[in-house]
């Protein structure tokens, strides 16, 4: 085993000039940075900036040892735990920030919520936020299809966790998931270095997001469940299964608990799907043969009606599609874990505090495990080809234990709203837009993303 400090990389950045421009260069051009990088180093490497380091692993091998082998050596760190500047500031101590025994504990109660079986229950309300998405469109008018995408993902969120009731709340929310997302962006700027206590105007527009969103979903939580252990009402929505929930020694989510699994719902699963529909629309305009199929699929098992949870299963080609476009476009295009015990990724020694990082955008790049990266090619997901693939050289849900819990209602989502509306209209990219990736807190398309709309 090698020290750490052989882990090959660019120099270090240990003044405050070398740090600047570093971080000029990557907010230039991340994406490409990092790709070089890997490149240059191989499938390990380490930035070292003002005495920190950061580790990247691209393989689907080292991503199986941090995340599967090794997983009990890496947590979740302060980007998602602090509660001052992480996602643990919105989503408290909800499923994506948790570690250890409270994170165990409360997966083994949310998965069930969320699992496949269940998912189909959803599919109304994901058909449903396609049909109010057409509704005011027509023939020939141009939608920017970014702000339709992030609204029909949020309405399914919330609908699916306050079955009616949410309306005006879900807006609520999804307006306090951006003034997440604010911060995590300013995170990078610095206004960060002033200290806690100071009230920035985006620490104070963050504050009043939390408040707001504490309202909302407090009032929401006590409307199905007076008192902790009182009877709950059985709305058949997620929320109702999360509120009457039990642990395995008895007794239920405490009101603070349920608040934080909740909004963790919501920012974890709505930007991220509103994103991967973005790019679909994307592809589906720049790619007319890949197009041509997957209408071709859609009229031949829909013949023009809405598509129910069995059709989801049918639409094997549309459902390829989908994991290509989050193949070419993770919304979680890296995601990051801190060492917590030494342990051993690659012939690497990693110590307790180092930061390393897993880029699903380097690996879904990566030639050797994806023929001619580049192509659009849903088959690669289907029959053989399909099989043949690592599981961990396909990884936008992530891997191990802590996979995307709301995978499999991610993937019926895009899958049934795309399916939907593209059996009724074609999308047009209006001419002149260079559409490219914005790597922030998700991976999205440069907006507004401006498409013409024509009946099929
Ligand atoms: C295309 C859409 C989505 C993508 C690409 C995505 C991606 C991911 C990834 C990569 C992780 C793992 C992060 C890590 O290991 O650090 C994750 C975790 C999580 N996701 Fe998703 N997600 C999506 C949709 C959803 C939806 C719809 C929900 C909920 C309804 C959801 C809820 C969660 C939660 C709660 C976690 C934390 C799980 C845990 O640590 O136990 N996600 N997601």
């Amino acid at each position: 085993m090698r020290a750490s400090t052989e882990i090959p990389g660019p120099p270090p950045a240990n003044s405050i000039g070398g740090a600047y421009q570093l971080m000029k260069a990557v907010r230039a051009d991340l994406l490409g940075l990092v790709l070089s990088a890997f490149e240059e180093y191989g499938d390990i490497f380490q930035l070292r900036v003002l005495g920190r380091r950061q580790v990247l692993v691209r393989s689907p091998e080292l991503i199986r040892q941090v995340l599967v082998t090794e997983a009990k050596c890496f947590e979740k760190g302060a980007d998602y735990t602090s509660r001052r500047k992480g996602l643990a500031k919105f989503g408290g101590m909800g499923l994506l920030s948790s570690n250890g025994a409270l994170w165990k504990q409360q997966r083994k109660l949310v998965a069930p919520a969320l699992h496949a079986k269940r998912v189909a229950a959803y599919a109304d309300a994901m058909v449903r936020a396609a049909d109010e998405a057409m509704e005011p469109w027509t023939e020939g008018d141009v939608v920017a299809m970014d702000d339709a995408m992030m609204h029909a993902a949020l309405h399914i969120v919330g609908r699916t966790m306050f079955h009616e009731e949410v309306g005006a709340s879900a807006d609520v929310i999804g307006e306090a998931t951006h003034a997440l997302h604010g911060m995590l962006e300013a995170n990078n700027s610095a206004w960060t270095l002033l200290p806690a206590w100071f009230p920035t105007p985006q620490r104070m527009r963050e504050d009043r997001a939390v408040r707001r969103i504490d309202e909302v979903v407090y009032r929401l939580i006590r409307a199905r469940r007076p008192t902790e252990d009182g009877p709950v009402e059985d709305t058949g929505d997620l929320a109702a299964l999360l509120l009457g929930a039990e642990y395995e020694g008895g007794g239920r989510m405490t009101d603070e608990q349920a608040r934080d699994e909740i909004v963790t719902m919501f920012i974890a699963g709505h930007e991220t799907a509103a994103n991967t529909l973005g790019w679909a629309w994307v592809e589906l305009a720049r790619e007319p043969e890949v197009a041509a199929k997957l209408h071709a699929e859609l009229d031949r098992v829909l013949m023009g009606r809405s598509p129910t949870a069995d059709d989801y299963h049918a639409l094997d080609y549309t459902r390829a599609f989908i994991k290509e476009t989050l193949r070419r476009w993770p919304p979680a295009f890296t995601f990051l874990r801190t060492c917590v015990a030494d342990t051993q990724i690659g012939d690497f020694q990693i110590e307790k505090g180092m930061d390393v990082s897993l880029v699903p955008y380097a690996t879904h790049r990566d030639p050797r495990f994806f023929e001619d990266p580049e192509r659009f090619d849903p088959e690669r997901f289907l029959g053989e080809r399909g099989d043949a693939m690592d599981r961990y050289a396909w990884i936008p849900f992530g891997g191990g234990p802590r996979v995307c819990v709301g995978n499999a209602f991610a993937l019926m989502e895009t899958t049934l709203v795309l399916a939907r509306i593209a059996s009724r209209y074609r999308l047009e990219l209006v001419e002149g837009q260079d559409v490219v990736p914005v790597p922030g807190v998700t991976l999205r398309p440069s907006g507004p993303l401006r498409m013409r709309v024509s009946r099929r």
